[in-house]
């Protein structure tokens, strides 16, 4: 059992990503339902939470169902980070989460984000003052420092738990590196055995298979893994993982049925959460993932993106199951993209 604060978790906790334009509640429903233990949502800007912008304030919206969920806040100034910190508290998370270190402009520019990742001192003072200002547990999500140079996560990972924080997530990766070369684990292996760390210390980067999260599973020795882009359009990732872990078997590739089913689920949740337009329209790039190796598929998909009615798109769905009815597909290797204009924390 792991425990964040007062939440329990099991042994070997399997976390959805905090992802920008990714991680809304229909795709975290889908997430929860495929078994993943503990979710974020993607980032919220303090300041947009402060001047009560909308979009923030949407990002706050979480279901009980999709319980224990964390909501992610990221900024750069301790005033403000502490404000909104009090905003979170209200919708009634399970946790509170930071993100430190996002280098997109529209972050950076506003004096949050990557600064923050060569301003140890004062990383430290913002997750001081977020968690001076919440009764929620807190924790933070980081990268191993700027650059080759100022890698400092071994710093960075005792100072925060000396303020209080309760859980750490490191993606293995600088800054710099954005999302380039492999993720390296050693040094967060290193933040896991080091001595004075009583915090669970979550592994983030590049984990695509069961297999390979069971190899770092024993390799690395962290508390749990997170998984980003590999549950993009295969949401399968997490209860393939559970099922490898428990049994050291592989579960077959998700059947057509299974692939519609969650494609309508998504869709149904996208259109009650964003409304029919917005839901229907932002539905569609998640199709071709869902329904991936199925032949001849992109004269189904080519339909689909063009509808506006929810029936109508439904009925497409459904004619790709009948038409596709017992089809079996293999588990073709999940490709982690690029996502360089992304928040690359
Ligand atoms: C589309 C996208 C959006 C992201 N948005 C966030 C975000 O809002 N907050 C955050 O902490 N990290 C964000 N990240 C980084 C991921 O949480 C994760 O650290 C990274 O993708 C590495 O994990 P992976 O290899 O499993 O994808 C984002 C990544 C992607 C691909």
């Amino acid at each position: 059992m792991i425990t964040i604060g007062n939440i329990q978790l099991p042994g070997f906790p399997l976390l959805l990503a905090p992802m920008e334009d990714v991680s809304d509640p229909p795709f975290r429903a889908v997430c929860k339902e495929n078994g993943a233990d503990l979710m974020y949502t993607e980032f919220i800007s303090s300041e947009g939470l402060i001047r009560d912008a909308i979009k923030s304030r949407k990002k706050l919206d979480i279901f009980d169902y999709e319980k224990p969920v964390g909501i992610q806040i990221f900024g750069g100034d301790e005033d403000s980070l502490a404000m909104a910190a009090k905003i979170v508290d209200v919708t009634n998370p399970d946790l509170l989460d930071i993100n430190f270190g996002c280098p997109v402009k529209k972050v950076a520019c506003k004096g949050a984000g990557a600064g923050v990742l060569k301003d140890i001192d004062l990383m430290v003072r913002l997750t001081d003052a977020v968690v001076r200002s919440t009764s929620l547990p807190v924790t933070v999500k980081t990268r191993l420092g700027w650059d080759e140079n100022t890698k400092n996560i071994e710093e960075v990972a005792e100072r925060l738990q000396d303020v209080g924080i309760k859980a750490l997530a490191i993606h293995g990766r600088t800054r710099s590196q954005m999302y380039k070369g492999e993720a390296d684990w050693s040094l967060i292996a290193k933040v896991k055995n080091n001595p004075r760390i009583n915090i669970p210390i979550f592994g983030n980067g590049d984990i695509d298979s069961p297999q390979k999260t069971l190899e770092y599973k024993n390799r690395y020795g962290v508390d749990g893994i997170m998984i980003g882009r590999a549950a993009i359009g295969y949401p399968w990732i997490f209860r393939e993982i559970q099922h490898y872990l428990k049994t050291g078997d592989l579960l077959p590739a998700p059947t057509v049925e299974e692939r519609i089913a969650v494609s309508k689920n998504h869709l149904r949740k996208s259109v009650e959460w964003k409304g029919a337009v917005v839901g229907i329209n932002e539905m569609r790039r998640h199709y071709s993932n869902y329904l991936k190796g199925l032949p001849g598929i992109k004269e189904f998909r080519n339909r689909l993106v063009v509808l506006k009615e929810l029936e109508e798109v439904e009925a497409v769905l459904d004619e790709v199951q009948q038409y596709y009815q017992g089809f079996e597909i293999d588990r073709s290797p999940i490709v982690l993209e690029n996502y360089h204009e992304h928040c690359a924390i």
